[in-house]
């Protein structure tokens, strides 16, 4: 059974660990996966070497989740889960998978900041070469509230300019550094040269990363995620940023999930459900 233990600076984490030897941390701040190693030791995700990894600050690199919102707004930027502490609902493990389960409910300190009553859950099943995740949006209360949810996962790459993201052919965006234009991607793939910022509203549910650190293609399968963003800060922005080294957008690239364009409507009493599953390619995993 994983146990919670002191992780970076004494916040409390959890490591999963899957027969195969792939394991997963993740912080109770945030519900937020720090590391992925597969079977073979190849780290999957990214993580800053200056991310503060300091209480109520965001932590800059892995799979930081965002929820109720995306971006700037009224909120905290991404929304207050990545800031706040979940609850371990506990642990399990197959052959075939190792699971955890976090959830966060709303408290005195979010309804200040959003007033709604709600329960988020986020379920992580770990495979020798798959990581999946569920994430579940409960409106607990009396009335329908709006949201925005997303996994703004941090994928850690050999060197950007040999990476590519393709599936996203032909698909419109919006690029948050020019205007609120639609455009449409023509390239066959997404490639790498300057700072990159834009989301793919309603995108297809299959994309492939490829020149990930690992050496092999990492496979994204969304579900119910309406909308994709590609973030890699480049340069200046990466100088800019306190908690992030000025060179280190040379090794990840920001592949995000979720319903990030356009908030949802979630009727009182009602449950949205959406997943991601990433796979490192090659290798068949059975279900669990
Ligand atoms: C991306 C946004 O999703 O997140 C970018 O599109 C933003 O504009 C990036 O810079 C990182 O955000 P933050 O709040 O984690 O620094």
């Amino acid at each position: 059974m994983a146990e919670i233990r002191q992780g970076i600076n004494g916040m409390d984490c959890l490591e999963l660990v899957h027969q195969s030897g792939a394991r997963l941390v993740i912080y109770l701040q945030g519900a937020h996966a720090t590391a992925w190693r597969d079977a073979h030791g190849n780290d999957i995700l990214f993580m800053s070497e200056k991310s503060s990894f300091k209480s109520g600050h965001p932590i800059r690199g892995g799979i930081p989740v965002v929820f109720p919102q995306f971006g700037d707004g009224l909120l905290p930027k991404h929304g207050f889960a990545r800031i706040n502490q979940w609850k371990y609902l506990g642990a399990d493990s197959s052959d075939a998978c190792a699971m955890s389960a976090f959830e966060l409910t709303d408290s005195e300190e979010t309804r200040r900041l959003w007033p709604h009553t709600f329960r988020v859950e986020m379920e992580f099943r770990l495979r020798s070469e798959e990581l999946e995740i569920v994430f579940t949006v409960e409106n607990t209360g009396a009335e329908a509230f709006e949201f925005q949810n997303g996994l703004h996962t941090y994928f850690a790459v050999g060197d950007i300019s040999g990476v590519s993201v393709s599936g996203l052919h032909g698909a419109e965006y919006v690029d948050f550094l020019r205007d609120a234009a639609k455009r449409r991607d023509i390239r066959p793939a997404v490639v790498f040269d300057r700072e990159t910022d834009r989301v793919y509203p309603y995108a297809p549910d299959e994309l492939v990363i490829r020149g990930a650190a690992s050496g092999r293609a990492i496979k994204i399968v969304k579900h119910n995620m309406n909308d994709v963003v590609i973030w890699n800060p480049w340069i200046e922005k990466a100088r800019r940023m306190p908690d992030f080294g000025d060179d280190e957008y040379k090794r990840m690239v920001c592949v995000e999930t979720g319903n990030l364009h356009a908030p949802l409507v979630l009727p009182k009493g009602a449950i949205h459900t959406s997943a991601a599953l990433f796979r490192i390619e090659g290798v068949r995993q059975a279900p669990c």
